[in-house]
């Protein structure tokens, strides 16, 4: 049984950066025949909510928010070197990752402590330290929410990019992913191709790091510059990294030789947008309670009690001082809701 609809509740608590908005119908579901009675009974529009980390709530909602409380992890495959790993999508996703450490089940350190749920991860292939989740997945089960029916899409077919797959696009808001199976190895590949994950273990005289440091490593990294949604209202990274063709980055580089920016696999540059907002001159301005984090110019906080739409004013002020100064367009992350 789906738990009772709960009318006009407040997601506060179900939102990372602490926004106060009411959704005239809550529920919550623990399993895939939950889920389907959910999607055939409830009152339009229906959202699916993870752990409320990648979204900005600037309003009031009307129709059904459904909370994903699916977990349990399987093993489904396995050989001698690799395995199949099935989790529910209400799983939390560090606790997925922390799991696996204690498995010996490799491939996912350099994603530690990325709030949220297993669900949510394929949405817009979270990435971090050197590595997309789009790597590691196997396939994505979900539910279409047009037919009521359960679905699969192997790899190949998710369409998965930088923070972005087929669910962010073509299907977004039309699934319901229930689980995601992941393809791990028991061989340990260390991946540490990362600046800062690089520049940590040469600070630390660590020459071969093993899997579980490379896990320590990544939390310590990210507490070093990342607020703690526990303590300061945030979503993570608000706007994406922009990429550009190697003839724009020439111009821009020529105009500002300081640029960050990295190389890509598709002979484009990505440049490094939190150096674009902290040269406006944003890093650490505040405005009421709608801010830019003084560690971190690419995360946008709430100090307390600010509103969604007040943190959005402050994304869009962000983007037109970028395109003023660098002509290069900022793009949102964040889902807008
Ligand atoms: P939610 O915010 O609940 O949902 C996000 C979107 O997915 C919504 O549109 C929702 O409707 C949809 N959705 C969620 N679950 C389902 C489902 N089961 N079926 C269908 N639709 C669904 N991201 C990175 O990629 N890399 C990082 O390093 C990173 N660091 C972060 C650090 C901090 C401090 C914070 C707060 C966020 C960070 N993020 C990062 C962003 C965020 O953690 C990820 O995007 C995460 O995957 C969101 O998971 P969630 O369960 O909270 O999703
Ligand atoms: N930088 C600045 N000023 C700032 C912030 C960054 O100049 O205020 C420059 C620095 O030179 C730094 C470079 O930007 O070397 C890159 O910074 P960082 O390593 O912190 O990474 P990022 O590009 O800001 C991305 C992801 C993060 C992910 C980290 C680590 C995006 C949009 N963000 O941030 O993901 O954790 O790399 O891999 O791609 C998220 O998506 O929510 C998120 C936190």
């Amino acid at each position: 049984m789906t738990s009772p609809s709960k009318n006009n509740f407040s997601l506060k608590a179900y939102n990372t950066f602490g926004i106060e908005a009411y959704v005239a119908h809550f529920s919550i579901f623990s399993s895939v025949v939950e889920a389907i009675a959910v999607c055939k009974a409830h009152i339009a529009p229906l959202l699916i909510l993870g752990g409320g980390s990648n979204i900005l709530l600037t309003k009031n909602i009307t129709g059904t928010v459904a909370l994903n409380n699916i977990t349990g992890i399987n093993i489904t495959e396995e050989s001698q070197h690799n395995l199949i790993v099935k989790v529910g999508a209400g799983y939390n996703w560090h606790k997925f990752v922390g799991y696996c450490m204690q498995q010996g089940y490799y491939g996912l350190e350099n994603l530690a402590l990325i709030p949220g749920t297993v669900g949510a991860a394929p949405i817009q292939n979270i990435g971090a330290y050197g590595v997309e989740v789009s790597n590691l997945i196997y396939k994505v089960e979900f539910i279409n929410q047009t037919t009521n029916n359960l679905e699969v899409l192997y790899n190949g077919d998710c369409k998965f990019a930088y923070r972005d797959s087929i669910f962010k696009t073509e299907l977004k808001n039309k699934t319901i992913i229930t689980h995601v199976y992941f393809m791990l190895s028991k061989k340990q590949t260390i991946n540490k191709s990362y600046e800062s994950l690089n520049n940590y273990f040469e600070a630390h005289n660590i020459k071969n790091p093993q899997p579980l440091q490379v896990f320590d490593a990544v939390i310590a990294i990210r507490n070093s510059k990342l607020p703690n949604p526990a303590e300061l209202g945030n979503a993570g990274s608000f706007f994406k990294n922009p990429e550009i063709s190697m003839e724009a980055f020439n111009v821009l580089k020529y105009k500002f030789n300081n640029v960050v920016a990295f190389n890509t696999k598709k002979n484009t540059m990505k440049l490094a947008a939190g150096w674009l907002i902290e040269q406006c001159g944003f890093k650490g301005y505040r405005n009421g309670d709608a801010g830019c984090y003084q560690k971190q110019a690419l995360v946008l906080v709430n100090y307390g009690s600010a509103t969604g739409q007040e943190i959005y004013n402050l994304s869009e002020k962000i983007i037109n001082a970028v395109t003023d100064k660098f002509n290069v367009l900022l793009e949102r992350e964040v889902n807008i809701l």
